[in-house]
């Protein structure tokens, strides 16, 4: 696993507020009536109008800024016409290159009102910050694997096994992968300026994702919400530095 230099550090940390101003734009632009596309529209401007790039042009085949999934689906849904309705769990995720270098986040939120909806966000958003925690100097990625593994099942809800989170840097997929799900004490070590995108890919039924016809959509294999939080992060001593977190931009 790759350490960063303060120099390639100081590249990701420009990629990452780029990215979590797109991914701000985005949250606030998901509302009843608008549609997937539109919302991958107005990411795409932000990005570019903030010197960024689209790391998903990176990846062959795909050409949108992000990926949007609704209710029962769970990551890499193609952005389509579809509009957001009352109720719908929404999740947006996005990554940017920026001279090179890629950072990689996503969020989860909700149209509208729903207790049982809310709570399954909280939940996931709870076992994204616990998994960061874990993510210091001479810790394992195992801890955070287990981390994030416990909160989501204390909240009675599953940590899909098939998607996991990744190294980031120089590529969108790096070595090693990070699942949400593990064994504390085990796996890769980790050393300060190691960075990381964790996720929290995690459903409120069953853990198993089916592909969807168009190719790219996971969704779940039992109709179940999916929901996705995810941040890229460098590994420090006390506390992990968050990349991209788009409540302070
Ligand atoms: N952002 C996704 C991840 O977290 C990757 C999406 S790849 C795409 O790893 F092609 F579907 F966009
Ligand atoms: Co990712």
């Amino acid at each position: 696993m790759k350490v960063r230099n303060v120099y390639e550090q100081g590249l990701m940390r420009k990629s990452g507020v780029i990215a979590a101003k797109a991914l701000k734009r985005a949250i606030e632009a998901i509302k009843v009536g608008v549609s997937e596309i539109e919302v991958d529209k107005e990411v795409c401007e932000e990005i570019y109008r903030l010197g960024g790039d689209l790391s998903y042009k990176t990846v062959p085949g795909y050409k949108y800024a992000t990926c949007i999934t609704v209710n029962e689906q769970v990551v890499h849904g193609i952005p389509t016409g579809r509009k957001f309705e009352d109720g719908d769990l929404v999740s947006v995720d996005l990554a940017v290159m920026y001279k090179g270098w890629h950072t990689d986040c996503a969020w989860s939120i909700l149209v509208g009102k729903d207790p049982q909806k809310e709570r399954f966000l909280q939940i996931g958003e709870q076992a994204l910050w616990e998994g960061i925690k874990q993510a210091i100097d001479n810790n394992r990625v195992g801890d955070i694997s287990y981390a994030i593994q416990t909160e989501v099942e204390k909240g009675g809800y599953q940590v899909v096994r098939s998607l996991v989170g990744h190294g980031v840097g120089r590529k969108l997929h790096e070595e090693p992968e990070i699942p949400g799900f593990g064994t504390k004490g085990a796996g890769p070590l980790l050393k300060r300026g190691n960075t990381l995108a964790i996720e929290v890919i995690y459903t409120q039924g069953g853990k198993d994702v089916v592909l969807d016809t168009d190719g790219w959509t996971f969704k779940t294999a039992d109709d179940s919400w999916g929901g996705l939080f995810e941040m890229s992060v460098i590994v420090d001593k006390q506390k992990a530095e968050i990349l991209t977190d788009w409540r302070n931009v």
